[in-house]
């Protein structure tokens, strides 16, 4: 029986593990799977830590959420087609839950599968090396700081990308009075309470770091854009300027010259793809994009099929597109998926390649991505899911935030699996303070 080891058990790795698990459950063999897990607690990302920078046996804190965060999509766009919220929370909940309630049901699913059995917890992975037929893994159990080397006939890197911060220097950091962090490390906004805050960088993490702060009662809040401004209308106490040209003790000074006070420096400048632990020849080398170079149909990597990477994209659409990959991955380890030539493997990624670099907006990207996800699905029997309506929601989602970046959050969305249109939530995004679960599920 050939043995498959699995880095991560965040949403990827659960899903491979779903994958495998539902195959099982069709009556076929499985392989041996394996998954590692750094953490003691699975579901990656959405498994929340009041920690930064080491954990307490010395390893670097994955963890890049922060309080208060909600889903920055609606949560029908990453519905798994096999679990939907229908089920799992046994009502209709509204679209855009806060973190908890995304990390009980990725969690719901996880143990509906019964895959925690696969999962070796509190264990890195410390080297990767491919002896041209296995994987020769060495992992430390943190807690008993044991290290122990086995071999795999596959391997299925699931370790996210968005845990080991791009940290840039500007002139003046250095003698800068004030704090400095990566959005990485940020954790709750009411430390900024009160504060004239400026947040470097012009996506995800800039728009909601700076509406956190701002929401939590920063003074003000400045974003310094780098290439294009986010271009929303913010609410008053709220702007976007260029780029951040130099720090002279607490007064910022910026590209078009604009000047702001600053007591908190948060740099909102995106994450590193980071596999330390694997050799030279097996890592991926990209910044964040929606089609990394040398990943077949974006999973598996083109020197050797044995080795898989998941959800190494830069992501609109997340969980039900992890599934399609892991379901991918899946069917190339049970040779149930032939790859093709390398001469067709290569002009597959370079099209995708070339299409992606032709995009202009979000728009096009959200169209590039669900075609992606549409053709990995036709691949696998990942249960029905209609993408043409995630494909319209995610549309509608970009207008909404044009229209009003402090209310987007309030829309509903129809699911994708069961048609179920999500009901309002009781609280505005602007005014809901607490983010717990039970007072998400709560009706007024
Ligand atoms: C601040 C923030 C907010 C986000 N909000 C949303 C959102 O609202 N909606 C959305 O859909 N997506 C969101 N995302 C995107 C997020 O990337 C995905 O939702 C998802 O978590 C990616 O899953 P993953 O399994 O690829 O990676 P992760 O969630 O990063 O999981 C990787 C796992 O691998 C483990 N690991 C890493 N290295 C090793 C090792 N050497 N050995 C063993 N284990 C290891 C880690 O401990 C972790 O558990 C957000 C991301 C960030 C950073
Ligand atoms: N649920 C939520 O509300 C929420 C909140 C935060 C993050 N997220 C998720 O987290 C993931 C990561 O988002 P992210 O915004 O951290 O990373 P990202 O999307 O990769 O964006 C990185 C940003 O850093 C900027 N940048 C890079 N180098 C810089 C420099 N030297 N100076 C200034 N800016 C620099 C980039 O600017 P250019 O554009 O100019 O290159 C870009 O705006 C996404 O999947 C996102 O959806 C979700």
């Amino acid at each position: 029986m050939s043995r498959v080891a699995i880095i991560g058990s965040g949403p990827c790795g659960l899903s491979m593990l779903r994958a495998f698990q539902q195959a099982e459950a069709k009556g076929e063999t499985i392989p041996d799977v394996v998954c590692f897990e750094k953490q003691d607690n699975w579901g990656g990302l959405w498994n929340y830590s009041w920690r930064t920078g080491s954990d307490q046996y010395g390893d670097p804190v994955p963890n890049s959420m922060y309080r208060y965060l909600w889903s920055n999509g609606p949560k029908e766009c990453l519905e798994f087609a096999d679990y939907s919220f229908d089920h799992h929370f046994g009502q209709a909940i509204p679209s855009f839950p806060p973190r908890e309630v995304l990390f009980d049901y990725i969690l719901g699913r996880a143990k509906d599968a019964d895959v925690k059995k696969y999962i070796r917890f509190g264990t890195a992975v410390t080297n990767v090396i491919y002896n041209g037929s296995q994987y020769e893994i060495t992992s430390t159990n943190k807690k008993a700081n044991t290290t122990s080397k086995e071999n795999f006939d596959y391997l299925v890197v699931a370790s996210g990308h968005f845990s080991v911060p791009y940290i840039p220097e500007y002139e003046g950091m250095q003698s800068f009075p004030g704090r400095i962090l990566h959005s990485h490390d940020f954790r709750d906004a009411e430390e900024f309470r009160g504060k004239d805050v400026v947040v470097l960088g012009s996506s995800y993490s800039a728009e909601d770091v700076a509406l956190q702060c701002y929401k939590y009662g920063a003074k003000s809040v400045t974003i310094g854009y780098r290439n294009n401004p986010m271009g929303f209308k913010w609410p008053d106490g709220m702007k976007e300027v260029h780029y951040l040209d130099k720090l002279d003790g607490n007064k910022a000074t910026f590209k078009d010259g604009h000047t702001q006070n600053v007591d908190a420096l948060i740099l909102c400048s995106g994450y590193l793809h980071h596999f330390p632990y694997l050799e030279d020849n097996l890592k991926l080398k990209t910044h964040n994009r929606l089609y990394p170079p040398k990943l077949y149909k974006g999973v598996v990597w083109q020197d050797n099929h044995s080795l898989m990477y998941l959800g190494m994209q830069d992501q609109f659409h997340t969980f039900n597109m992890f599934d399609c990959q892991a379901w991918y991955a899946r069917d190339v380890i049970m040779g149930k998926i032939e790859m093709p030539s390398a001469e067709e493997i290569d002009k597959d990624i370079n099209n995708w390649v070339a299409l992606e670099e032709k995009l202009e907006d979000p728009i096009q990207m959200i169209d590039f991505q669900t075609e992606y996800t549409k053709d990995l699905h036709e691949a696998t029997d990942y249960p029905e899911i209609d993408f043409e309506l995630i494909r319209v929601h995610f549309k509608e989602w970009e207008h909404n935030k044009e229209e009003d970046i402090m209310t987007y959050r309030n829309r509903s969305f129809s699911s994708p699996v069961t048609g179920t249109v999500a009901p309002l939530h009781h609280t505005a995004w602007g005014e809901a303070m607490d983010d717990s679960m039970k007072t998400f599920m709560e009706s007024k």
